[in-house]
């Protein structure tokens, strides 16, 4: 599998210093709030694992699932709900917890409908941001890293569903995603 990497673009060091320092600033800024971490799956799994540790405040979480790439590595602009919440969002002070934040595609329709689910209020955090790829105007709350725009895999994020138990991110080898 490690064969498969070009380069480390962030170390597993790197990714637990920044997400424990995200932790301490998410735990202050929502003290006095009823935070509900909402994790999209699969991507966000290792960053929602880690961050929800370092909040050393009272934190509800749930998980979703939404579908925009297939297996491939460009977006369809297609967002399709394939895991829904569980947890009325009425009351709570939601954060959504996202791996990527690409052409932005994604996040967008998902703030659009759990808007109309009327939370207290809505953020985004994420671990990546890519921006030079940003098709819509959003930005994240909070993002741990920017990233140049290659195809990153590792901690959580995933090549055809592989590469995601690698525990740093990555950039993939461009024979892998084009043979
Ligand atoms: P956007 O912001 O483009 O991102 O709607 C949607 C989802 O696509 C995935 N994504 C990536 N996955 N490496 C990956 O492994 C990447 O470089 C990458 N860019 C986007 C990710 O799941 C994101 O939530
Ligand atoms: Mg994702």
């Amino acid at each position: 599998m490690k064969d498969d990497i070009l380069k480390v673009l962030i170390t597993e060091e790197e990714i637990a210093t920044k997400v424990k320092q995200l932790g301490k600033t998410i735990s202050k800024d929502y003290e006095d709030k009823n935070l509900l971490l909402v994790s999209v799956l699969k991507g966000s799994v290792l960053f929602m694992a880690d961050l929800m540790r370092a909040i050393d405040i009272h934190a509800r979480v749930d998980f979703m699932s939404v579908s925009s790439y297939g297996s491939g590595v460009k977006t369809s602009g297609v967002v399709k709900i394939v895991k829904d919440l569980d947890i009325n969002l009425a009351g709570y002070d939601v954060l959504i917890v996202e791996d990527i934040l690409d052409s932005g595609l994604t996040l967008q329709y998902l703030k659009e409908v759990l808007l109309q689910r009327k939370p207290n209020s809505l953020k985004i955090a994420t671990l990546l941001d890519k921006p030079e790829r940003r098709m819509v105007d959003l930005k994240a709350d909070y993002a741990c890293f920017t990233v140049p725009d290659e195809f990153v895999v590792g901690y959580g994020l995933d090549f055809a569903e592989k590469y995601r138990n690698l525990p740093y991110v990555g950039v993939l080898k461009p024979e892998i995603y084009t043979k």
